[in-house]
């Protein structure tokens, strides 16, 4: 080896460590000055086991409800981005049919919003979805206005069927009167975050269904 060949050598070593010491350094001085995200939760409404146990519950179901005399249904599966995308992961693993996925992207609580400011697709990516069978999945079920806008934009594109699950439904009339297929869990009229639900975006992977503290989502009132 040459000379040169053993400074370069020495060089990137040096760099290499250097930038192993600066990851540290901002892991331990980031961990100790950023308070941890669990230390938002108020209290878990659902949790990590319930989800699984149900998911497999709403799985079996969807598939024996698509299997015909004569074998299965195909499926196209269409979650509702961004929210439904942990649910459509699970569900979509118990599910052994043939599927296809298509994408949908819904914006109904921009920002650090609490309630619906009214529901607008900001885009799709379906497919051909002309003849065959729906199932679309959202995280939750709130005042109703992202499935009374999407159940008809499907419907119109001709599919043999649209089947609705949605992983939470909330307790409230505008909730219960809005036709959905699957329900995963009933909750309480309270927001929620985590297994895909966000507040301002975060907290979509906490593996619980959780409650924030006032603190976060009302910082002037507590
Ligand atoms: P809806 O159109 O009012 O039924 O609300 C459906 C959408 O609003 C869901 O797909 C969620 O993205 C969002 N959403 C409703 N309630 C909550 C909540 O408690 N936490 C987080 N997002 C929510
Ligand atoms: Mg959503």
């Amino acid at each position: 080896m040459k000379h040169e060949d053993v400074k370069h050598e020495d060089n990137v070593a040096r760099i290499s460590s250097l930038h192993v010491s600066c990851f540290m350094f901002h892991v331990f001085t980031s961990s100790r000055y950023d308070p941890p995200m669990e230390d938002d939760i108020d209290r878990i409404l659902v949790t990590r086991a319930q989800i699984a146990t149900r998911i497999e519950e709403l799985a079996r179901q969807i598939t024996v409800d698509h299997t015909t005399a004569e074998g299965e249904t195909e499926i196209t599966l269409v979650p509702i981005l961004t929210g439904a995308i942990v649910l459509a992961a699970d569900l979509m693993r118990h599910m052994p049919v043939r599927m296809k996925i298509g994408l949908m992207t819904v914006s109904s609580y921009p920002g650090k919003s609490l309630r619906t400011q009214g529901s607008s697709v900001l885009g799709s990516q379906l497919g051909d979805i002309h003849g065959r069978h729906i199932l679309l999945l959202d995280d939750i079920l709130d005042s109703g206005g992202t499935l009374r806008m999407v159940v008809p934009m499907l419907k119109e594109m001709g599919p043999a069927s649209v089947k609705v699950c949605v992983l939470l439904r909330k307790d409230r009339p505008a909730a219960m009167e809005t036709p959905v297929d699957y329900v995963g869990f009933e909750i309480p009229d309270e927001f929620v975050v985590g297994y895909g639900l966000d507040f301002g975006d975060y907290y979509r992977n906490l593996p619980d269904i959780v409650t924030l503290k006032k603190a976060i989502y009302a910082p002037e009132r507590s």
